[in-house]
């Protein structure tokens, strides 16, 4: 069984990669194949909106690196998204991402079935991670995936996300920020949580 990882940061190898990384890292421990995409280093061009694919479930850009992936989330037993949090949303690469998947999705759901599940980072401890982790789990639905929480298997809580933040504390008056998500251990303790749910339901399967 595969797990595909999809990152939109437009700064790949960096909080929002570390994070996908330690979900991916929780998920090969118990035998399962991972792959992590970058989606700023593929070519990945933007919907014209011609609609051919209301008609026949395909994309009339077929030059670009957006069939590979394609055919990578078709093979996916699971399907994480990943995206730092720009302006209280997604990452204009993960929109160009989604609106390039509507070929799988409007005459057929190709992906139905799936597991899928998402997380956010972002630099403000409230800076739209909520907004942001809604919308990417909206995505997943739409086309048909069963969203997993990051509930901590042990403990039962549900913080929510895996929502990370760049915030550390107050000094006085001065805001300390960490130095990268790898300092965040309650979100890097959910990323864990979520690979742990990941492989649960992937065994059931
Ligand atoms: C265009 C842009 C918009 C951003 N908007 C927000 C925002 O709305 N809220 C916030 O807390 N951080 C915002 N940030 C900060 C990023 O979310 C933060 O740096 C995050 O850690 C980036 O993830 P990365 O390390 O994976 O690239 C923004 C950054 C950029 C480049």
């Amino acid at each position: 069984m595969k797990v595909l990882a999809l990152n939109g940061s437009h700064r790949p190898g960096q909080n929002t990669a570390t994070m996908l990384n330690i979900v991916l890292d929780e998920v090969k421990a118990e035998g399962f194949e991972t792959e992590l995409i970058e989606l700023y280093e593929q070519e990945i061009k933007l919907c014209t909106s011609c609609n051919k694919c209301l008609m026949k479930p395909e994309c009339s850009i077929t030059d670009d690196d957006m069939p590979m992936i394609i055919n990578k989330l078709l093979a996916a037993d699971a399907i994480i998204l990943g995206s730092p949090v720009y302006f209280g949303n997604v990452s204009s690469m993960m929109k160009i991402f989604i609106d390039r998947s509507r070929s799988i999705h409007m005459c057929k759901n190709a992906l139905d079935g799936k597991i899928g599940a998402a997380l956010t980072h972002a630099g403000l401890r409230n800076g739209g991670q909520e907004m942001t982790q809604m919308i990417l789990e909206r995505f997943l639905q739409c086309h048909g995936l069963r969203v997993v929480e990051a509930r901590d298997p042990e403990t039962g809580i549900f913080n929510g996300g895996p929502l990370g933040t760049m915030f550390d504390s107050m000094d006085g008056k001065k805001v300390k920020w960490k130095k990268d998500v790898s300092e965040d251990m309650l979100t890097v303790k959910t990323c864990t949580s979520l690979g742990k749910n990941i492989t649960r339901v992937l065994k059931q399967k």
